[in-house]
């Protein structure tokens, strides 16, 4: 396995692992809708426009390589009818790589998706998640899948607003919080074994800890303007989330993380991928100050 095409390098966890696919020798290729976004991001990688909701492009991308990673995400703000990336764009992906002679296919996807169809809970992004690890099980394609508890990049990239942490409702169960480098040497790894090949991967970090336990961890370390948490009702985005799809989105993702009840699943995950090292501690601590900080 040496050339690998990453669909969804730009985004906050397509990112790192491009980098660490760079870094452990690969001859690495990104799918972008915006080229020039991406080249500000990797000036030294190759390139090339496409979207998976566009099959020729997908095609002309997958010429030639050796693996496919995909780091979607669903849009905030989006309705069950729209077009989804994991929906339309995984069934263009799959009938690409079967075209191409792709000999693998790596999927990011989620921890707390299995939460899905317990104490009533059922959201149609989940579905969609679900069903894509489906169709790539069935692709005749080799493929990994990588299931993530929470990535500590939440606290900095998605939940940092102004001076305050804020979080929805309170979790009653703890979560492996892992971060995104550490997942992402694992996916390099990945990519060197062959055993890999149609294996699923539970990521997990190096500790548990609620969302309010490790707010306060992360509020301790960081290093740029003091921080507090604020937890706000959960009922109340739910609420909110009846009239504005970006909240509804918060309200659904909160409650699941906040009731799954995550268990330490990734012993062969680390004998096979290595050991996650980076604490919520750790992590907030080297923060280079960006954008957001
Ligand atoms: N956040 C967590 O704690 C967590 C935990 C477990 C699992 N996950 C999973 O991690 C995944 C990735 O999350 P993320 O935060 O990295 O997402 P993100 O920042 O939104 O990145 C999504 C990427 O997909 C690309 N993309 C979107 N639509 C596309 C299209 N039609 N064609 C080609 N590329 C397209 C985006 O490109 P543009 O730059 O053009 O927008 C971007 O590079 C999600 O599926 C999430 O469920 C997250």
């Amino acid at each position: 396995m040496k050339k690998i095409l990453v669909i969804g390098g730009t985004g906050m966890i397509g990112q790192p692992v491009t980098r660490a696919l760079i870094d452990a020798g690969f001859t690495v290729s990104l799918l972008a809708r915006d080229p020039q976004k991406a080249e500000a991001l990797f000036p030294d990688v190759h390139i090339i426009q496409g979207d998976v909701f566009d099959p020729l492009s997908l095609m002309l991308a997958f010429e030639g390589q050796d693996a496919v990673y995909i780091s979607l995400s669903p849009p905030r703000t989006a309705r069950p009818y729209h077009r989804m990336p994991e929906r339309e764009g995984i069934d263009n992906i799959i009938a690409a790589a079967q075209r191409t002679g792709i000999k693998r296919i790596a999927l990011l996807s989620s921890l707390v998706q299995q939460y899905n169809g317990t104490n009533g809970f059922r959201w149609w992004i989940f579905d969609i998640k679900l069903a894509a690890v489906q169709k790539i099980r069935q692709s005749g394609i080799p493929y990994t899948i990588f299931y993530p508890s929470t990535f500590m990049e939440s606290f900095d990239q998605l939940l940092l607003v102004g001076r305050h942490v804020l979080l929805a409702g309170h979790s009653q169960a703890p979560m492996y919080f892992i971060a995104a480098d550490d997942y992402a040497r694992q996916v390099a790894r990945s990519f060197q074994i062959q055993q890999a090949g149609n294996h699923e991967y539970a990521i997990q970090g190096p500790a548990a800890a609620t969302w309010q336990q490790g707010a306060a961890d992360f509020i301790q370390h960081y290093p740029h303007k003091r921080l507090r948490t604020l937890t706000m009702p959960l009922g109340m985005f739910k609420l909110m989330g009846r009239l504005i799809p970006l909240v509804d989105y918060g309200a659904k993702i909160s409650e699941a993380l906040n009731k799954y009840p995550e268990r330490f699943d990734s012993t062969a995950t680390w004998n096979e991928l290595g050991k996650p090292v980076t604490t919520i501690a750790a992590y907030a601590a080297g923060l280079k100050k960006s954008c957001k900080a």
